[in-house]
């Protein structure tokens, strides 16, 4: 027979386990809010969202590779010269876990660098190429 505790040690586990996101799953969530599969993800596109320069302040261009830098798998700068961890899961593990804080630096990102929030296509497609880079 199972004690009480045991399941409720099991219930936590459990819990635990289908609260943890991974850059996988989070496809998953940006896709179905799409209305496409995962397979109409594009990494391409992804990619091109990284590295497009836009207008900044006083004259300068900005891109999300501004403080990211140029290879995501490297450690990048904010602007105040604040170590940022890579962005890749690959160099970075914990990347792409946590839904709540990706929505969070998507919203405060997009609205930096493009001036309106990215949409479900463009942070699922962000993920797809992050995601693939070894
Ligand atoms: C002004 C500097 C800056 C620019 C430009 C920037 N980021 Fe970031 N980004 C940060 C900082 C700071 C964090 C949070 C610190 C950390 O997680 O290491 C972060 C974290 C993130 C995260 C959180 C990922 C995770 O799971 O931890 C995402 C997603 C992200 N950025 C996407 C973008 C996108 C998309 C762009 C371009 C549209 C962009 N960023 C441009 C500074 C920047």
């Amino acid at each position: 027979m199972i004690k009480p505790f045991a399941l409720a040690m099991l219930a936590l586990v459990s819990t635990g386990v289908a609260a943890a996101d991974t850059p996988t799953t989070l496809m998953a969530h940006f896709a179905q809010k799409t209305g496409s599969p995962v397979s109409a993800l594009s990494a391409a596109r992804g990619e091109t969202l990284y590295r497009s320069e836009h207008p900044g302040r006083a004259g300068t261009s900005v891109s999300c590779a501004s403080c990211h830098t140029a290879n995501p798998k490297h450690p990048g700068r904010t602007r105040v010269n604040k170590r940022i961890e890579p962005l890749a899961p690959a160099a970075n593990p914990e990347r792409f876990t946590d839904v709540a804080k990706v929505e969070k630096w998507f919203r405060r990102n997009c609205m930096d660098v493009l001036q309106r929030e990215c949409n479900a296509q463009e942070k699922g497609d962000f993920v797809a190429w992050l995601s693939q880079i070894k």
